[in-house]
């Protein structure tokens, strides 16, 4: 009478769920209806790599090190930091606090009280502010940064994050300062819009996937705040289009990766970049992945610093529901190109 022990799967029901788009994809029938066949990546590459050390250098040191995030905003949209500030310990601990909520069963991470996060704060599958045209692989948490210290249930947990959010808030300001400054603009516009509310963490795994690499781990699309702080495995998965090619980049486990946003593609009147990227599936191993989002709160208004404008103002508010309404009536994010002034 030996016991069997079950043990309730952690994973989202992928394939129960989009079973015809499986069935599709086995008999041939669904590659026409993907949007981005062009899976085909061209070559892998090392992102644009800034030691931030150089901060606290010489004066031609300082110079050359914001000149080199200023000139990789403008011409990739994305690079990488070391030295960043963000210690490898909580890197490493945030890394494996994740590894353990991910685990969790499945009925357990969909039930917001009893993790204790905010409603609404799990997803998987297709991030339905992005695009609902197709499946995306993938679960995630979101965490606005006051949620953090509420999420007391897991004490470890919420420690963990609280050490991780705190310091990499630091740095996206930091950050921010400095392109903002490359623009010949001083201001404490970033400290007053971008609060703890409005910021946010988003915690990503990326499952191993049996139909990779017919389906992505998240689907192409640019970010909708003034940028992001990605921390990533040592596993890939990550691309960019870069002079119009899908390239993907070479993960860097010690370093982050910085990438600007619509919003601060718009504040620069197009000077920095908010570049589509993706996430693509392996086949037989998990990713993990976690984000910060430095937003403002809603009511903000992102203007160009200066005129003449190619974007007209809106508020963070009208960004959101276009954004919503967009998706709901193409299935895809269009974004900042509705907000151009000739438009
Ligand atoms: C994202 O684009 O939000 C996540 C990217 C990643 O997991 O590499
Ligand atoms: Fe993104």
């Amino acid at each position: 009478n030996q016991k069997i022990s079950v043990e309730e799967s952690h994973d989202p029901p992928f394939e129960e769920t989009y079973k015809k788009l499986f069935d599709d994809i086995r008999t041939g029938k669904a590659s026409s209806k993907v949007k981005y066949q062009n899976l085909f990546v061209v070559e892998e590459c090392e992102l644009p790599l800034i030691d931030l050390d150089q901060l606290k250098g010489s004066e031609f040191e300082r110079e050359e090190c914001k000149t080199k995030i200023a000139k990789a905003s403008q011409e990739w949209g994305f690079f990488q930091v070391v030295n960043h500030g963000i210690s490898q310990d909580i890197l490493w601990k945030m890394r494996k606090e994740q590894i353990k909520l991910f685990k969790k069963p499945f009925h357990e991470k969909m039930d917001d009280k009893k993790l204790n996060f905010s409603a609404g704060s799990y997803r998987w599958g297709t991030p339905s502010a992005t695009c609902l045209q197709q499946l995306s692989w993938s679960e995630a948490f979101h965490v606005p940064l006051t949620d953090i210290s509420h999420s007391s249930h897991f004490s470890s947990l919420s420690c963990t994050m609280e050490q991780f959010a705190t310091t990499v808030s630091e740095l996206a300001h930091k950050l921010a300062r400095i392109l903002s400054e490359r623009m010949g603009y001083k201001s404490k516009y970033f400290r007053e819009t971008c609060l703890p509310h409005t910021c946010y963490l988003r915690m990503n795994r990326y499952p191993a996937c049996p139909i990779s690499p017919q389906v992505f781990g998240l689907m192409p699309h640019t970010d909708s705040d003034f940028l992001t702080i990605l921390h990533q495995d040592e596993i890939g998965g990550l691309q960019l289009v870069r002079d119009g090619k899908w390239i993907s980049v070479k993960p860097n486990p010690e370093a982050l990766v910085i990438n600007i946003g619509d919003l601060f593609q718009a504040w620069s009147n197009g000077v920095y970049k908010s570049v589509e990227h993706r996430v693509v599936t392996n086949r037989s191993k998990e990713r993990f992945s976690t984000a910060f989002f430095l937003c403002p709160s809603y009511d903000t208004e992102i203007r160009s610093c200066f005129e003449p404008s190619v974007y007209r103002r809106f508020t963070f508010r009208e960004f959101r529901q276009q954004v919503q309404e967009d998706v709901k009536k193409f299935g895809y994010k269009v974004g900042l190109p509705r907000f151009l002034v000739s438009t």
